[in-house]
């Protein structure tokens, strides 16, 4: 089974084709397509994510980046047909709102037989409205003109199945395999909108175990960046800082709180941790490179120290068999490498999956293998596909 996959939550847009073999035991996964355009440049600007900047440069990119992908899967063929009368309007109707968007797919779309696909997975939610609707309608149109049928997809299901990918081979299409399936699965899922832990007790039954009572990780990352003057997103940034005080060896000079460390639960806060950042900033006269390697350091050090005695505290409780790690923050080594030595020294029966670097930010592979998951439940008929911002798991 052939599924185009398309991506529009934040401020990455991205369309993937992946071919998918095997069911929910050892399905395994070959990407033909992948295409994807950043807007990271262009919101760095302003220091954040502009929804309808996001909105705007997802409706100018969706129609290029099918074409490089659908080129890239071999799948693009010239020799389609003139759209009729009831479907150019049925289409003016769906980009009433991205007009960029309806001329390009007008003048474009017509020109391409209909792909070997079998099916659409776009995502539903959650993520920033304005966004997420120019993927959906660009989902649906692409469904409605090449009949296929189109899945919604949690993108915060997608990051788990991101981890869940095991990269088997460095050819052209590498293969993606998902090994046995150990449930209870706990996924601690970190990204600039999201912090929460979910269970997985089997396919798509998620239990909410924990979440952050404000802030999100990455936000508060990035909130961080902004405080230490750089550049957009700070997460990456700031890890690179808080590796080079940690290679010199020194003893951060400026301790941080660890909220919420010892409660019972296993939510999270950072919003003080980000304003404690804030008052250490106003007593510094001087902000030298070394004193923001020190800040950098302590703050990861006491956002991984959280996250570890968290999730440590909910692998307790729930007795998961596999622990996923997902989102953009989960590319960060210093949290990477501390996951698996609690792994390693405290749960060896645990299985850990973190996934690959180029799979832990946004993409649409992951949402073409979640599509593929659904679709072995099998696919919803015509069900009706809005934008929930706040789409959630549990
Ligand atoms: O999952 P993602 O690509 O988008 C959302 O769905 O939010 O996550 C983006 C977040 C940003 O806040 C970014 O600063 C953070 O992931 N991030 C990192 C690192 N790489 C990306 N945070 C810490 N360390 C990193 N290496
Ligand atoms: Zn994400």
């Amino acid at each position: 089974m052939k599924i185009l996959g398309i991506e529009t939550s934040c401020d990455e847009t991205a369309v993937s084709i992946v071919e998918a073999q095997g069911d929910f035991n050892t399905p395994v996964f070959t990407v033909l397509g992948n295409a994807l355009y950043s807007q990271v440049k262009l919101h760095a600007e302003f220091g954040g994510v502009y929804p309808n900047l996001a909105k705007r440069e997802h409706a100018r990119n969706l129609v290029p980046l099918l074409e490089k992908t659908l080129t890239e899967a071999e799948v693009y063929f010239i020799g389609g047909k003139e759209f009729s009368e009831a479907q150019k309007t049925t289409l003016e109707e769906l980009f009433s709102h991205e007009p960029e968007l309806l001329k390009q797919f007008l003048v474009q779309i017509p020109k391409l037989a209909t792909p070997d696909i079998d099916a659409i997975a776009v995502t539903h939610g959650p993520g920033l409205e304005p966004a997420l609707w120019v993927g959906i309608n660009f989902a649906n149109a692409l469904g409605l003109i090449w009949g296929k049928p189109v899945i919604p997809i949690n993108h915060m299901e997608g990051h788990i199945f991101s981890a869940m990918l095991q990269e088997k081979s460095e050819a052209r299409n590498p293969k993606l395999e998902i090994g046995a399936t150990q449930f209870p699965i706990l996924a601690l899922l970190i990204s600039g909108g999201h912090t929460e832990l979910v269970l997985m007790k089997n396919w798509f039954e998620y239990e909410l175990i924990g979440e952050t009572l404000d802030d999100a990780v990455g936000e508060a990352f990035d909130k961080v960046g902004r405080m230490l003057s750089l550049p957009y997103p700070g997460g990456p940034e700031i890890s690179k800082l808080a590796e080079k005080s940690r290679m010199s060896g020194e003893k951060p000079a400026y301790p941080l709180p660890r909220p919420m460390l010892k409660s019972d639960t296993c939510d999270f806060s950072f919003a003080g941790l980000k304003t404690a950042v804030l008052y250490t900033l106003k007593k510094i006269p001087e902000l030298s490179e070394n004193k923001k390697e020190h800040i950098a350091h302590e703050f990861e050090n006491a956002v991984t120290e959280v996250l570890v005695v968290k999730t440590k505290k909910a692998l307790e409780k729930t007795s998961a068999r596999t622990l996923v790690l997902g989102g953009g923050v989960s590319a960060n080594i210093h949290i990477r490498r501390s996951f698996k030595k609690l792994v390693e020294r405290e749960f060896p029966g645990v299985a850990l999956l973190i996934p690959e670097e180029k799979l832990t930010t946004d993409n649409a592979v992951m949402i073409a293998v979640a599509g593929y998951f659904r679709a072995l439940q099998g696919i919803p008929a015509g069900a009706e596909l809005r934008a929930r911002g706040e789409l959630r798991l549990a």
